[in-house]
């Protein structure tokens, strides 16, 4: 297993939800945390390493969170922040997202959870739900916004 660098057109393929939630399904999540740490991440989506299963992992720091079936129930405010990414090494970008979200997912037993994100768990979930639909930081470089270099940024 390993990660997907653009332009990797699997990159772009969306994500399907996960329909049972079994021994492989466990294993993946669990390999994913696995290369998550190893490459310095704080998150990875299943489309990074290839697998097309609405399925991502999150660390901030306060623990791992394993979420299948992701979905953002609500937003609140706007904040721009810069953003790396694994599958785009070595490159940031300055991106807005939502301030405050609620977010709906199936822990890995198959239970219904529901989080309210602030901060850099907010930016982190939106980021790899983003990944699930095919988009990458990339796509919010507009003219006037430069990528950044950066190997300090997080990468999620
Ligand atoms: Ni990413």
């Amino acid at each position: 297993m390993e990660i997907k660098h653009f332009p990797d057109p699997l990159l772009r393929k969306k994500s399907e939800d996960v329909k049972s939630i079994g021994r492989s399904e466990k294993k993946l999540l669990t390999d994913m945390a696995e290369i998550m740490y190893l490459n310095g991440g704080v998150g990875l989506a299943a489309v990074q390493v290839g697998i097309h299963k609405n399925m991502i992992v999150v660390d901030i720091g306060d623990g791992l969170k394993k979420m299948i079936n992701p979905v953002i129930s609500k937003r609140e405010g706007r904040v721009a922040q810069e953003e790396g990414c694994l599958s785009v090494p070595e490159k940031c970008v300055n991106v807005k997202r939502s301030k405050k979200i609620v977010v709906d997912y199936l822990n890995e037993d198959g239970q219904a959870i529901r989080v309210s994100a602030e901060g850099l768990l907010a930016r982190v979930v939106q980021h790899e739900i983003d990944h699930l639909f095919g988009k990458l930081i990339l796509d919010y470089l507009s003219p006037l916004k430069k990528i950044c270099n950066s190997l300090t940024t997080r990468k999620l």
